[in-house]
């Protein structure tokens, strides 16, 4: 059972991040087609071409990217199909870009709706996508394949991150009925989010891949 025990969980969350992965995509598709844009979100504005194709390929490309990165962690793809892990690890690294960069473009011309805190760790962590992005990249193709994992396990966390976002929301509304969270995101609630749907899970994967390493290490 510990075997599958990656797998099992890699495959739990890929299904789990389907509604919002759908959402994204569908919302990022009709923003993409429509001649009234702001009727499909309000991130979308009217007459802003160019923020609104940064922010709407931002939702397709995150959409393949929070499904796709935990699938492509599975060891039996990285085993048994390496050219598919290859081909789909390149599809995904220009996921990635699109996605922090497009977010990072619409941060700049338009800001975010929650002000100066919001954009800031929103932008904060477009860069820390890309970052992560280009080094599982990079140590691939150095064939370094210790430090390959340890960037993918980051940039897996960093993926699913925007879903995280949503599930706590959800989670919050549920138990409390949104306390400290208003629809200009500039609650108490709303300014822990923007460090909390990603910050402490990356400190977690941070303490378990040095754990992993000192339990390799021999005595
Ligand atoms: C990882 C995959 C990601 C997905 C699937 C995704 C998806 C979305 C979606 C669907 C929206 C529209 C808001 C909504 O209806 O909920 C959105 C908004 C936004 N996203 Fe992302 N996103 C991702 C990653 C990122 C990253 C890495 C950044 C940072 C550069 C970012 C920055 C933004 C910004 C600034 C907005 C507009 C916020 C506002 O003012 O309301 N997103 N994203």
């Amino acid at each position: 059972m510990r075997r599958y025990f990656s797998s099992i969980l890699l495959i739990l969350v890929a299904l789990n991040t389907g509604w919002f992965v759908i959402y994204s995509g569908s919302v990022g598709l009709r923003g993409l087609v429509s001649e009234a844009p702001r009727d499909v979100s309000r991130v979308f504005v009217n007459g802003y071409p160019a923020i609104n194709a940064g922010i709407a390929l931002h939702m397709i490309a995150g959409a393949l990217l929070t499904v796709g990165a935990p699938l492509q962690a599975l060891p039996i793809v990285r085993r048994r199909w390496p050219g598919l892990h290859r081909r789909f690890g390149y599809t995904l690294f220009g996921a990635a870009m699109v996605t922090g960069l497009g977010g990072l473009l619409y941060i700049g011309l338009n800001g975010t709706v929650g002000g100066w805190w919001m954009s800031l760790w929103f932008a904060i962590y477009g860069l820390a996508i890309i970052c992560c992005a280009a080094n599982v990249v990079y140590f691939a193709m150095d064939k370094d394949m210790v430090r390959h994992f340890r960037w993918a396990v980051r940039l897996i966390v960093l993926a699913v991150g925007s879903w995280i976002y949503r599930m706590h929301y959800a989670i919050w509304y549920a138990a409390t009925g949104g306390i400290a969270s208003n629809r200009d995101f500039t609650g108490l609630f709303d300014q822990v989010q923007v460090v909390a749907f990603f910050v402490p899970y990356l400190l977690v994967a941070e303490l378990l891949l040095r754990w992993r390493t000192m339990k390799a290490r021999p005595a």
